[in-house]
């Protein structure tokens, strides 16, 4: 490995800073011994986290890694409506000047968030300064002495924050979109809970349209069907809040999101959508009718004891709402919600269609998990494909495809269980169909390096030539993690 360059750079820095260093701490006073410390167990489980420079910045390397979904974020369409909103309010003032409740409320606010629950089929909506925000503010202030929550398996951490704090009466999770575990976590709650047996209090159920680990989408209309079942003639014991961050301008007509792209709007009590993905903008806004948006401003602690969002955040936001809600990023300038689709459906029928598919399956080298059985049939895909392997495949795929210029990041524990280690691909509007193709190849030649190892007995412990690089530059530095024992 060659850590000269901008990407051996990269992985090189990414390794080194998980050395334990025991002599280097000795010196420092207790204090900083005992932060220190605490990152040394992350370092022991090569985890610490590393900000970095994404390659696709730094290099040639092709984006199949961030959020900018749409490419609002590399394309001139986006800058120039922000700078329009600026122009079209020249005397802003860069901050708000307090809290929602107190100085920090103007009319811009108001207006954009009133546009963009418009937009989504909504009554009203609140701004945060991010998704983490908004959904910590969702579960504290939402749920009620003696409500239960009900949430998928797999729901963002913000979500878990946000219950943690809430005055719900319990917390039960019900298997990742399996609709059976739903109906069956229903039911128990049902018969054992007296105060939402006698209608007193509510079921309040947690998930997202499209999860970011799995990309796999939320059976949401089955879920609603569900709960009018198990609850006939009681729909309203029972709420969804739908975190829609990654279906947020990539999903349904001009991007409204999948309860939307469902006509769910009025079974749908809270929404959340988030700005910093594919509306290439940050903040995020709670959708519901005027009682939630009372609620939230009087009982999520980040609205109250915080500063409103400023004009320029707020800006960035309509800009981006300007630009979906005039079908602009669907249909005029590079069709970006298509092409996000056509390229995810060209990328899936490669890899089945590949004649290694099998093999790489049956071996364990490569799986698509959840997408790979129904995606034919499905009106939409989400953009994120995860690849699991076998542990340490993970990495050694990630060195494969990094040195061939393509950026993708590897996912460990703790942001995935346990041995579900994987590799996450995410496409982008501006990525090529030879890219994609490109990258398909890739894939299958690592598959390939994999499978001839496997084979291949008296190769001990060999492994495929990027990590075998790395693997090489390590032993030199005298490190270890990556797969390298
Ligand atoms: C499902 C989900 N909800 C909420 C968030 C938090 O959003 P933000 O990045 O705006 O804080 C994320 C971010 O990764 C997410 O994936």
């Amino acid at each position: 490995m060659d850590d000269s360059t901008a990407i051996g750079s990269n992985i090189a820095i990414r390794i080194r800073n998980q050395k334990v260093d025991k002599q280097a701490r000795k010196s420092l006073s207790v204090f900083y011994q005992n932060l220190e410390e605490a990152l040394d167990l992350r370092r022991k489980n090569y985890n610490l986290f590393t900000i970095l420079q994404n390659i696709w910045q730094i290099s040639d390397a092709v984006d199949f890694s961030s959020n900018d979904i749409l490419s609002l974020g590399s394309s001139s369409l986006l800058r120039r409506e922000f700078l329009n909103e600026l122009e079209k309010n020249p005397s802003f003032s860069p901050g708000s000047g307090g809290s929602r409740v107190l100085d920090g409320n103007y009319p811009y606010l108001e207006e954009t968030e009133q546009q963009i629950a418009e937009f989504h089929g909504a009554e009203s909506g609140l701004l945060f300064a991010s998704g983490f925000d908004a959904n910590v503010a969702i579960w504290t202030a939402i749920p009620r002495l003696g409500d239960v929550i009900v949430y998928d398996a797999l729901v963002h951490a913000s979500t878990h924050e946000g219950m943690s704090q809430s005055l719900a009466m319990a917390r039960k999770e019900f298997l990742h979109n399996d609709i059976e575990s739903f109906r069956e976590t229903l039911v128990s709650i049902a018969e054992t809970q007296p105060l939402i047996k006698s209608r007193k209090r509510c079921i309040i159920v947690a998930v997202e349209s499209v999860y970011s680990m799995d990309g796999d989408i939320c059976p949401l209309q089955e879920l609603v069907d569900i709960a009018r079942e198990v609850f006939v003639g009681e729909e309203g014991t029972v709420q969804f809040v739908v975190d829609e961050a990654h279906s947020t301008g990539v999903i349904g007509e001009n991007g409204k999101g999948l309860v939307s792209a469902l006509g769910l709007e009025r079974a749908i009590a809270v929404r959340l959508h988030t700005f910093g993905k594919a509306m290439s903008a940050g903040g995020a806004i709670i959708l519901g009718n005027n009682t939630v948006r009372t609620v939230t401003i009087n009982f999520a602690r980040s609205v109250v004891f915080s500063t409103a969002p400023s004009f320029p955040f707020v800006a960035a936001i309509r800009a981006g709402y300007n630009l979906l809600a005039s079908g602009q990023t669907e249909k005029v300038i590079f069709k970006a919600q298509d092409r996000v689709q056509q390229l995810v459906r060209m990328f899936l029928d490669a890899i089945v269609s590949h004649p290694h598919w099998g093999a790489a399956q049956d071996l364990g080298v490569i799986a698509i998990p959840l997408t790979v059985d129904t995606w034919q049939s499905q009106p939409y895909l989400s953009h994120i494909v995860p690849i699991r392997t076998q542990e340490p495949y993970h990495y050694w795929l990630f060195f494969h495809l990094i040195f061939k210029g393509f950026s993708v990041f590897p996912v460990d524990y703790p942001t995935v269980p346990k041995g579900q280690s994987r590799l996450k691909i995410t496409f982008h509007a501006k990525n090529t169909m030879d890219e994609v193709s490109l990258l398909v190849k890739t894939i299958f030649e690592f598959v390939q390096e994999v499978v001839e190892i496997r084979n291949a007995t008296k190769w001990g412990n060999e492994v495929p030539s990027a990590a075998r690089s790395v693997y090489e530059w390590m032993e030199k530095e005298k490190l270890t993690g990556f797969g390298r024992m």
